[in-house]
């Protein structure tokens, strides 16, 4: 269940029709998919997965996947599996915690632990959403954004491709506002 919250609020947002339709004016798509991985339970109770046990997971999630292609064309995805002591986290953090853009879509859907998205709404308020297990976001080319993790440091999220490349994040230098938790 994905919770919105504006800077310098405690207000939460958890309807996802709201969610959705204050984020759509910026073409930021959120909805949800139940995350139904046959068999896959115990693959996504692990806090990390080695290569085989990700390709198994992404096999087992292969109806969103295909049912994304026909929908949006995507050709390929893979698996981010992140956690707590994850050798990366500190530079994935500092590259992506700041307002960025991308070339190229961003697309996930989050199978496991939590996320937080952030975003510039029109009227230059700022957003952060965080996203759970069973949320699918689709954040088009070029729109401001950031991401972080939250206190638990664990997610699983699947990136959907139409396209491999256009992921350097380009750092748009805006400040960004304080959000309680953050
Ligand atoms: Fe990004």
């Amino acid at each position: 269940m994905a919770v919105l919250q504006y800077a310098e609020s405690m207000q939460r947002i958890t309807d996802m029709e709201r969610v959705a339709a204050i984020l759509a004016p910026l073409g930021v798509g959120v909805r949800e998919i139940p995350v139904m991985a046959a068999g896959a339970a115990a693959l996504l109770a692990q806090a990390q997965l080695d290569a085989d046990a990700q390709a198994a997971l992404l096999a087992a999630l292969d109806d969103v996947f295909q049912r994304l292609q026909r929908e949006k064309g995507y050709q390929e995805r893979d698996l981010v599996v992140l956690y707590p002591g994850h050798p990366q986290l500190p530079e994935l953090d500092a590259r992506f915690r700041r307002i960025h853009t991308h070339e190229d879509e961003e697309v996930r859907y989050i199978v496991d632990g939590e996320g937080v998205f952030g975003f510039v709404l029109e009227d230059g308020a700022q957003v952060e959403l965080t996203v759970q297990a069973g949320d699918y976001i689709h954040i088009p080319a070029d729109v401001e954004h950031w991401f972080r993790l939250n206190d638990a440091q664990r997610i699983k999220a699947v990136r959907y491709f139409s396209a491999r490349g256009g992921w350097t994040p380009h750092y748009t230098n805006r400040a960004l506002q304080h959000f309680p938790g953050s």
